[in-house]
């Protein structure tokens, strides 16, 4: 049993869909989360640029006595997670081997879609883990960069005519691909599931990372004897611009009322 914290980032709201799964996995763990909304998005961002975020956010949060970190962040877990591994002596987990070995085990034709940031479709990260895992599964990925700054502009809810139009354009010429899972391999994308879901159809199975990343992170405390004792685990929560308005959007991306405030953070110190 440990009760220190488990630190969660990522470049803004997005990674909170994961922190939602998480209070409801492990509702007994305390998180810090930290969204770094002074850089959002980062998805469009090279490799090295993202390593360094990434060094920054997690020295931010090892700035707590955490247990744990978790990338809810698919951009940087398919750019830099090995090198966070390699440089930490906690566990590191990301988004991208959970969210695979479950659409292998979903799929039965063996055809899976990946919709995520340009950074992630480029780094191939998720195509060379389901390959690994299954060499007969074909993945087809499609970067989609308008999605994290609309939703973040809170732009995500069905009869919104801008991200409607937005997603079909990206999504409608996979329909015709035979898939029968999509990953959304972003954590802001669980928030455009009911459009996303509607334009791809029911035979279409969608993946949020955000959940395959917390029944993952269950998985390592439990077998490194390192969950909370059971109690009530809370939320702190830590963005490096604008936090009024990243507690403002907060509660949509977690489902449940806001408790306590939004600390400031300036990032560029650590
Ligand atoms: N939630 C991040 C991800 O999972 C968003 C990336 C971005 O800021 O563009 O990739």
């Amino acid at each position: 049993m440990d009760p220190r914290p488990v630190g969660v980032f990522d470049s803004g709201l997005g990674g909170l869909t994961a922190v939602h799964e998480l209070r409801r996995i492990l509702p007994s763990e305390n998180i810090i989360y930290f969204g770094d909304t002074s850089r959002v998005p980062y998805g469009g961002r090279s490799a090295e640029i993202l390593l360094q975020y990434a060094r920054q956010d997690v020295r931010f949060l090892r700035s707590f006595d955490i247990k744990a970190v978790l990338v809810a962040c698919g951009t940087v877990s398919t750019t830099a997670l090995p090198a966070l591994q390699q440089e930490s002596d906690l566990p590191v987990l990301g988004v991208v081997e959970p969210a695979c070995r479950r659409a292998a085990v979903r799929t039965k034709n063996k055809r899976v879609g990946l919709i995520a940031t340009a950074a992630s479709v480029r780094s191939g990260a998720y195509e060379r883990t389901l390959r690994r895992l299954d060499p007969e599964i074909t993945v087809v990925g499609k970067a989609c960069p308008l999605f994290v700054p609309l939703v973040e502009n809170g732009r995500f809810r069905r009869g919104d005519t801008v991200i409607e139009t937005v997603a079909r354009e990206y999504l409608e010429p996979m329909k015709d691909l035979g898939l029968d899972t999509l990953i959304l391999g972003c954590t802001h994308y669980p928030l455009l599931t009911e459009i996303i879901g509607e334009i791809m159809g029911p035979e279409v199975e969608l993946i949020n990372v955000g959940q395959e990343s917390a029944w993952e992170l269950k998985r390592t405390l439990q077998s490194l004897d390192l969950l909370a004792p059971e109690g009530s685990g809370g939320v702190d929560l830590y963005a490096s611009d604008q936090p009024e308005d990243f507690a403002l959007q907060a509660g949509r991306f977690l489902q449940q009322q806001l408790q306590g405030t939004v600390h400031g953070v300036d990032i560029h110190r650590y």
